[in-house]
């Protein structure tokens, strides 16, 4: 980095150094009158005799700006001159070739080879100083855009990986909607098939697995177009008081069809006396039902499924608990995480594992300023927790998200 003795607004970020110059020259009155002036400008001097001492300097102290010596034994300032800017690391590091002072076929050669500018001895401290200060100048707006460019590459290289990881998320997507939409589309082939022989016991069966696969498939897509807009901050809270028993009662009566099929017992003990909390009614009715969903899903015939509600202090928090499988506990602190989703059950029913529902649990939660952790043992069963504030969200509800609870794995 370049920067001038008295501070380089384009070099902010750093504290200004003094530029540091190397001076070649084989004539050492030469090289001791140009460090004179230099050094009472502020300059940091390093000094070379040859090309290839100055070489070796140009390796370990990288200056900002070489005075080179047109003619000096073994190596001339030319042959020196055009290896560095031969060379891609050294290719942008400024040199002003010093001539003789009649010698114009030696500053067009010096011109030609890529030297920046050049100065004629003998040296006039006026005129070398100006053009040291203009062309160190001129070094840092280049360092200034080779920054720029590197970064710029950084940040497309980023670009590039994300695009890449998205398109092959769009596929995992893509393909986790393939599955209810098959169980839609096969239920409904069987009823017309099928239409003339159907009891009425059969049809009934045909159309609630036709809608429980619709539920799904709606569920999903909801999750994948609100974790996007929750994930941007871009998803417009509609609060109002919120009563939650009701919507949990909602939430149980849509999947007690399933739950019976199943064999599990889904029960809501939510006392209906709770004060109510301020909520966006849509988005915690979507988290009760995800859960819902997972708890169901997780949990043989014969369990038990429980939601319950309690006050505490200016929260509500809301279990869901299960007797289910539990989550493999490798699982459970990436559990919220998108497109975290274990193997599923080996009872043969048809799950949809996207690994989205907890996601869009985490997201609509938080931006309410509030919680969700749960706690899980393997073959035990599940209780997932949510903590809303009953006056609702903070102002600031996504810097508010409070730590998790102790022991448990938390959003
Ligand atoms: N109650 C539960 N019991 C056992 N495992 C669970 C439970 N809830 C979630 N899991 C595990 O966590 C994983 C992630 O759940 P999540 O709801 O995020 O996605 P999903 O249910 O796989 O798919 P979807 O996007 O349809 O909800 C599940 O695949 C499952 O392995
Ligand atoms: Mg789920």
């Amino acid at each position: 980095m370049t920067a001038r003795p008295e501070g380089n607004p384009l070099t902010q970020a750093t504290p200004p150094r003094p530029a540091s110059i190397l001076v070649v020259d084989d004539d050492q009155r030469n090289v001791r009158l140009m460090e004179s002036i230099l050094k009472a400008s502020g300059y940091s001097v390093l000094k070379a005799g040859d090309g290839e001492e100055a070489l070796r300097l140009v390796e370990s102290h990288a200056p900002d700006l070489i005075l080179l010596d047109a003619m000096m034994p073994r190596m001339s300032g030319f042959e020196l001159c055009q290896r560095l800017k031969g060379r891609y690391e050294t290719r942008l590091l400024p040199i002003i070739m010093v001539t003789a002072l009649n010698a114009l076929e030696d500053k067009v050669q010096a011109l030609e080879i890529g030297a920046d500018d050049f100065l004629s001895k003998p040296i006039n401290k006026v005129e070398l100083l100006a053009k040291v200060r203009s062309i160190l100048r001129v070094k840092a707006l280049q360092d200034a855009v080779e920054r720029q460019k590197a970064e710029l590459l950084a940040s497309n290289n980023a670009l590039v990986r994300m695009q890449g990881f998205k398109e092959s998320m769009m596929q995992m997507v893509v393909h986790d909607l393939k599955n209810p939409l098959a169980s839609i589309m096969g239920n409904a082939q069987l009823m017309l098939m099928q239409k003339a022989q159907l009891t009425p016991g059969r049809l009934e069966e045909l159309l609630q697995r036709t809608q429980e696969s619709a539920r799904q498939l709606m569920r999903m897509i909801l999750n994948i177009l609100q974790i996007g807009k929750l994930e941007e901050q871009k998803m417009p809270l509609r609060l109002e008081p919120l009563a939650l028993h009701q919507v949990v009662q909602e939430n149980i009566a849509e999947m007690s069809g399933l739950s019976a099929r199943d064999g599990i017992g889904l029960a809501s003990r939510a006392p209906d006396d709770l004060p109510p909390l301020v909520a966006d009614r849509e988005l915690v009715g979507r988290v009760v039902a995800n859960l819902l969903s997972n708890a169901l899903k997780h949990t043989p015939a014969g369990g038990q499924v429980v939601v319950d509600a309690r006050q505490e202090g200016e929260e509500i928090v809301l279990t869901v608990s299960d007797t289910g499988e539990g989550i493999p506990e490798e699982l459970q602190p990436h559990i919220f995480e998108k497109f975290v989703a274990g193997q599923g059950d080996h009872s043969g029913r048809m799950l949809y594992d996207s690994g989205l529902g907890l996601t869009f649990c985490k997201l609509a939660v938080l931006c309410h300023g509030g919680r969700i952790w749960l706690t899980s043992r393997p073959g035990a069963g599940t209780t997932v927790f949510i903590a809303l504030r009953r006056q609702g969200p903070p102002a600031r509800s996504w810097e508010a998200a409070a730590p998790p609870a102790p022991g448990a794995s938390a959003a």
